[in-house]
């Protein structure tokens, strides 16, 4: 089987373009007219709502200010705080249109979803005027139609479709014959087309409406009375009790025999106790709270820019495991799910996080991959599943920065079945050195290490069986698969 990653040319002159692209944008108005949208979007899309209203207003502010410190008014104290005020209400004015998306759209169904952000786009400044806010001023269609590209261009790339080249190239072939007519036709085309009043309060209307909607549709979770043969696996990680599902309040968690109890939030159970965010787990905790938000995108855009197919990478690693329909599968350290769309379809699938971050994230790919997976936040040193639960138990990409790797190996072979496969897969110590310990992103959490990444070999109990070390990406990662005996 080939362990190498095939190169894809064209993604990576797609990736290189619409880099240059953004880069342009900070230069060349009509183009940041469409890439500061769809940064924005993006941005405040991928973080926990009120951390990403909070970051993009600084983003809108603080240059602003640095670049533009010569207007402040020097002619007294109060000139001046009033202008810093009239600019902190414009750049909380400007990022607002991109938190209500952020929190409206998903809930919205398909394409719906694209709407929120244009609406309020229009809809703001015109409220803001009827105010008598003073930094506003009139919107209208094309301001609805910039911001709905923005919109549409981050759904295609959340939902991974290909079209989005293809709307992403026409949407600046558009923006680009717009601007030489702007350039050529003069004061004839204004940027913002005013069409009128009217048009500004039907989009206020229609957001108000979509928030109503969105209101009273919230995302629905499954209960986990209704999933009886995967609660019975299920025990305190801490006591070992076996645990059942009680409702307090309308509100589902378990319980164990001894009065143990462990919620459930957003349909996920939490099995974590303080002490599990200790050590090397707390520190690389607090990375994956960060970065859950956009680390499907840190791996496409890193992929593309490098010209891998990352797909090709995910399936030669995942079919190692031998996965078969009905096969019962769990991953410890799940992640945002990436792995569980190389398995093949009737396979009953579990995941365990440290990160309530990157399990929202899962819960939201699950969604649009119309997967189903069982997930729990909890720790794969102490995991709340009964012995023998699995026919395959795997790890990806957590491993070497757990607190205790041994601990964590030995809960993996407790929970699979007799027979069953188990893999570990993670970066060699030459992957972290030159990428982790340089990515701005990464380098203070892997810089400063107390121990080099090592393959661990030594960790797997010599009775297992079938143990094997598989170089994968030229030495960049390994995997190490073994089984169960089946007479254990
Ligand atoms: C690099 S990500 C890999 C995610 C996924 N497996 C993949 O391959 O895309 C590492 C994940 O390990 C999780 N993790 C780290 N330490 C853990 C622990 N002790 N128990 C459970 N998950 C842990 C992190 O929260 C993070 O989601």
């Amino acid at each position: 089987m080939p362990t190498n990653v095939k190169s894809s040319r064209r993604s990576q002159i797609v990736a290189w373009a619409a880099a240059s692209l953004f880069i342009l944008g900070n230069f060349i108005s009509p183009v940041g007219a469409l890439t500061g949208p769809i940064l924005g979007a993006w941005f405040v899309g991928t973080q926990k709502p009120r951390r990403g209203f909070l970051w993009m207003v600084a983003f809108a502010l603080v240059p602003g200010l640095i670049f533009g410190w010569r207007k402040i008014p020097l002619a007294g104290a109060v000139q001046s705080l009033e202008y810093l005020g009239w600019a902190l209400v414009a750049a909380v004015l400007g990022v607002f249109p991109f938190a209500f998306r952020r929190l409206v759209s998903p809930r919205l169904p398909g394409f719906l979803s694209t709407l929120p952000l244009p609406l309020a786009a229009v809809a703001i400044p015109s409220l803001a005027l009827a105010l008598h806010i003073g930094v506003a001023s009139t919107t209208g269609l094309i301001t609805f139609l910039i911001f709905w590209f923005a919109a549409t261009v981050v759904w295609l790339w959340n939902h991974q479709s290909r079209v989005t080249d293809l709307v992403f190239g026409a949407g600046f072939i558009v923006a680009g014959g717009f601007a030489l007519l702007r350039h050529f036709g003069g004061a004839a085309l204004s940027v913002n087309l005013p069409i009128g009043v009217t048009f500004s309060w039907s989009c206020l209307g229609a957001a108000l409406l979509l928030s109503v909607w969105a209101l009273f549709h919230p995302i629905k979770q499954r209960s986990w009375a209704d999933r009886p043969q995967t609660v019975a696996l299920l025990q305190s990680p801490f006591t070992g009790d076996p645990l059942h599902v009680i409702v307090e309040k309308g509100r589902e968690a378990l319980i164990g025999n001894s009065g143990e109890r462990f919620p459930i939030r957003k349909g996920i159970p939490a099995f974590l106790k303080p002490e599990d965010l200790t050590g090397d787990n707390g520190k690389y905790n607090q990375l994956y709270e960060t970065i859950g938000g956009f680390y499907d995108d840190i791996q496409r855009v890193v992929g593309a820019f490098r010209g891998l197919e990352l797909d090709s990478y995910f399936e030669n690693y995942m079919s190692l495991l031998e996965v078969k329909p009905g096969d019962s599968v769990l991953e410890t350290s799940v992640g945002t799910g990436l792995n569980f769309k190389y398995l093949p379809h009737g396979a009953k699938l579990s995941g365990l996080d440290l990160s309530p971050e990157m399990l929202t994230n899962c819960q939201n790919n699950m969604l649009r991959w119309k997967m189903d997976a069982d997930l729990y936040l909890g720790n794969a040193e102490s995991l709340p599943f009964a012995d023998a639960s699995f026919d395959v138990v795997f790890t990806c990409g957590g491993f070497n920065f757990f607190s205790d790797r041994a601990k964590a190996i030995r809960e993996m072979i407790r929970v699979a079945k007799p027979g069953g496969h188990l893999m570990i897969e993670d970066e060699t110590e030459e992957y972290v050195k030159s990428t982790y310990e340089k990515s701005p992103i990464t380098r203070s959490f892997y810089s400063n290490r107390k121990q080099v990444v090592t393959i661990p070999i030594d960790l797997v109990p010599p009775e297992m069986e079938d143990i094997h070390v598989e170089m994968l990406k030229d030495g960049k990662f390994y995997a190490i698969t073994f089984r169960k005996p089946a007479s254990a």
